[in-house]
């Protein structure tokens, strides 16, 4: 099952890379967001919280697969002009090949083409990474939000122009 086929054209989705293929997130891969999810993140999603956002229309799950494993997703919020991260990751094998400029070049794409004029999210103060790539994208940091987090981490609110 997959979703959001809205104008697939414009969105290029799925789109083969090389030997990976970027796609709409299937219903049965969400064990694999849940997994690197779990793996990767200090507040994870858990199935029930992932299946909640799945279940919104205004959700939107992108995906990179190597031939069955998912190994690199984002998922997305639309409100009106506004395009929300979720979360996003890369799994660490499959790191440093431009794979999250990929997913995130596909979601500025499809929040693009349904009306949104900008992308926001949150990153902890500690994600360096994370920071490093938005910034070499052209996101700006504009604030920072104290004790964001569950473990009272600040956020960093980052911001860009679609
Ligand atoms: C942050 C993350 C998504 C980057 O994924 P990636 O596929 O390795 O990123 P890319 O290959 O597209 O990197 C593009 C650029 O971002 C920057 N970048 C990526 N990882 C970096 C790191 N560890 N340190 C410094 N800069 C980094 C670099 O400028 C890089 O370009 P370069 O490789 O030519 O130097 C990945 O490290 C990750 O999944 N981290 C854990 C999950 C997470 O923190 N998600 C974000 C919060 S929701």
């Amino acid at each position: 099952m997959f979703k959001k086929k809205v104008s697939p054209e414009k969105d290029g989705i799925p789109k083969q890379v090389n030997s990976y293929c970027v796609d709409w997130l299937k219903l049965t891969e969400l064990p694999q967001i849940v997994r690197l999810e779990a793996a990767l993140f200090p507040e994870p999603l858990t199935m029930a919280s992932l299946i909640r956002y799945w279940l919104m229309p205004i959700t939107y799950y992108i995906v990179v697969r190597k031939n069955n494993q998912v190994v690199a997703y984002i998922g997305f919020q639309l409100f009106g002009p506004a395009a929300h991260t979720i979360s996003m990751a890369v799994h660490p094998d499959f790191r440093r090949q431009g794979l999250a400029g990929l997913v995130q070049s596909t979601a500025d794409r499809v929040a693009a083409n349904r009306g949104a004029r900008w992308f926001t999210g949150e990153v902890r103060l500690s994600n360096i990474p994370q920071l490093k790539f938005l910034e070499g994208r052209g996101w700006k940091q504009i604030g920072v939000c104290p004790r964001f987090f569950q473990n009272g981490e600040d956020a960093i609110v980052v911001w860009n122009w679609l």
